[in-house]
């Protein structure tokens, strides 16, 4: 059996402008394991994430980052995605010029057409029907042909989000909030698509959440705890509804005591 975790961090300290933001996060995830990244606001989630992805301005000051037992530190963000590392933005960027259907068409292996790249999306394109099949799924048929998150309600960037980071087929993917901002029948839309893709079981997924519904709709292996930049606790879901009734704070306090 392969004891060397898919990924892992070791004391990583990450500054932005100078700012130290991380002070030492020691994580691991295993393959085709489900995991919940908890914590207050401004404790260092979305960080740990960008600087695992390697966004330029996350600035990694010592520890480590490891990718099947190989540190990816000099990696770029495109050889870190093509290991198989993905992020979804808590708040996903908006690139204007760039349409949604065309550019999953490009990302995505499976829906990419056998044509000339000139006839990507185009009406001869046999993977179309796929792609619109799976854009309806997630009920984003209508933004398909709309630039990327231009205008996008706060829910549909959310889905469209998901969608993208879902088609690049990564190994494991860290998901930012992808629960912020959904009505109910969204959260259940998206908890499905989660649940399909933890039962496949190829890919690690890496959830960051304030809420419990999607967590326990995927039965999390394990959750982790951020507070001030580092991990304070590691534990299962029957963490959650006492972190629920008493706050992080007075949870994390009596842990801790
Ligand atoms: N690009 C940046 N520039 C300046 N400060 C930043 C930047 N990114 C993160 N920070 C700061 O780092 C701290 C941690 O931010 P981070 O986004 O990681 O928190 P979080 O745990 O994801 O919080 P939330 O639950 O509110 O999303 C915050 O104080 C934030 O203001
Ligand atoms: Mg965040």
């Amino acid at each position: 059996m392969n004891s060397i975790p898919l990924l892992e961090t070791r004391d990583l300290r990450v500054e932005v402008n100078g700012i130290p933001i991380l002070s030492g996060v020691d994580l691991e995830f295993e393959s085709g394991c489900v995991y919940a990244i908890l914590g207050p606001n401004a404790s260092g989630k979305s960080t740990t994430a960008k600087a695992i992805m390697g966004l330029p301005e996350y600035k990694i000051t010592s520890g480590d980052i490891l990718f099947n037992g190989e540190s990816i530190l000099d990696k770029s963000i495109t050889e870190r995605a093509r290991l198989g590392i993905a992020y979804a933005f808590q708040t996903p960027p908006r690139i204007s010029g760039v349409k949604l259907d065309d550019f999953i068409c490009r990302i995505c292996p499976e829906y990419q057409c056998k044509a000339e790249d000139d006839q990507l999306m185009g009406e001869s394109c046999s993977c179309k029907q796929e792609l619109y099949d799976d854009f309806r799924t997630l009920g984003i048929g209508n933004l398909a042909q709309r630039d990327l998150n231009d205008g996008f309600s706060g829910g549909e960037s959310k889905r469209s989000e998901l969608f993208q980071v879902l088609s690049m087929r990564p190994r494991i993917m860290f998901l930012d909030e992808p629960d912020s901002g959904l009505d109910y029948d969204s959260l259940k839309v998206v908890g499905r698509e989660l649940k399909t893709i933890r039962e496949k079981g190829e890919t690690t997924l890496v959830i960051i959440s304030h809420h419990r519904y999607v967590l326990e709709f995927l039965e999390v292996d394990k959750v982790y705890i951020l507070q001030y930049g580092r991990v304070v606790y590691t534990g299962d879901m029957s963490a959650i509804p006492l972190l629920e009734e008493k706050g992080y704070e007075k949870f994390l306090t009596d842990m801790t005591s």
